[in-house]
């Protein structure tokens, strides 16, 4: 059923040809990873209507009860691999934001690529590549909350779906149109990089021109001024040493 809404209602060119739905699955990244060392082809999709074992950025839970939101996975082959790459998920932020915008126009990206509504989180990008001699196998997954189900209570004041906002879409079309609004983004993207999609991410971009305090991987957090992107999508920020560049953390309000 919802393999089928979604093949009837897209058109993309390549994006999501290839699918896979799963009732419930540990983790559509996971399914996709696996699937791509299985020779999964270029565009190739996974999704779910329940995740068991859900994962976000820093190893951290995607909250994923069944049939309420957007739980996929795409696997990306770029013929080159090279730095530019780095960008990507803020290249897919601005597919994403772009497909919801024509259910809710108040939607932010913060730094790198989360999809924010009145500060708190719409949907999550989580990019994990893998290398098979030079060529390069990415899984992109994205998880976009849909329906108004309730929080957790630790995610009350942090998380929003379209529902909370008073829209009301099922899945599948939410997963149609973001896939449509992708894949020209990503075409572009893998011809030029971030130069691509800057234009797109920088009005968007909620993080520039604040206070922010920023969590490297490491764990180590700066309060600094979120000045600027550098060419390649990298954040520049100001702080007591000068301007520097953050290539990849978390924001936090300053
Ligand atoms: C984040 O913001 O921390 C990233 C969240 C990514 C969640 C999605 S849901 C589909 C895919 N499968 C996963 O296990 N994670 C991503």
């Amino acid at each position: 059923m919802f393999a089928a809404e979604v093949a009837l209602g897209l058109s993309t060119q390549w994006l999501g040809h290839a699918h896979l739905h799963h009732a419930r699955i540990g983790s559509t990244n996971d399914d996709a990873a696996a699937w791509a060392r299985d020779g999964a082809p270029h565009g190739a999709l996974v999704t779910a209507d329940a995740q068991d074992a859900g994962r976000g950025r820093f190893g951290r839970v995607w909250h994923s009860p069944a049939g309420a939101h957007v739980y996929a996975s795409v696997v990306l082959r770029p013929e080159i691999a090279d730095g530019r790459w780095a960008a990507l998920g803020l290249a897919v932020g601005v597919g994403l934001r772009e497909g919801l915008l024509r259910w809710c126009d108040g939607i932010g990206l913060k730094w790198p690529n989360d999809l924010v509504v009145g500060g708190r989180k719409l949907a999550g990008i989580l990019c994990e590549a893998r290398w098979i001699g030079s060529a390069p196998q990415i899984v992109v997954g994205f998880g976009i909350n849909v329906k108004s189900v309730g929080w957790p209570e630790e995610l009350r004041a942090s998380a929003v779906a379209l529902g909370d906002l008073g829209v009301d879409v099922s899945p599948s079309a939410v997963l149609i149109a973001v896939l449509d609004a992708l894949e020209p983004v990503l075409d572009a993207f893998a011809t030029d990089g971030f130069a691509a999609v800057r234009a797109s991410y920088e009005p968007a971009c909620i993080s520039l021109g604040r206070e922010v305090v920023v969590s490297r991987p490491g764990g180590e957090s700066t309060r600094v001024f979120a000045e600027a992107l550098d060419h390649d999508g990298a954040l520049l920020v100001r702080g007591e040493g000068g301007l520097v560049r953050v290539d990849a953390g978390e924001l936090a309000p300053g």
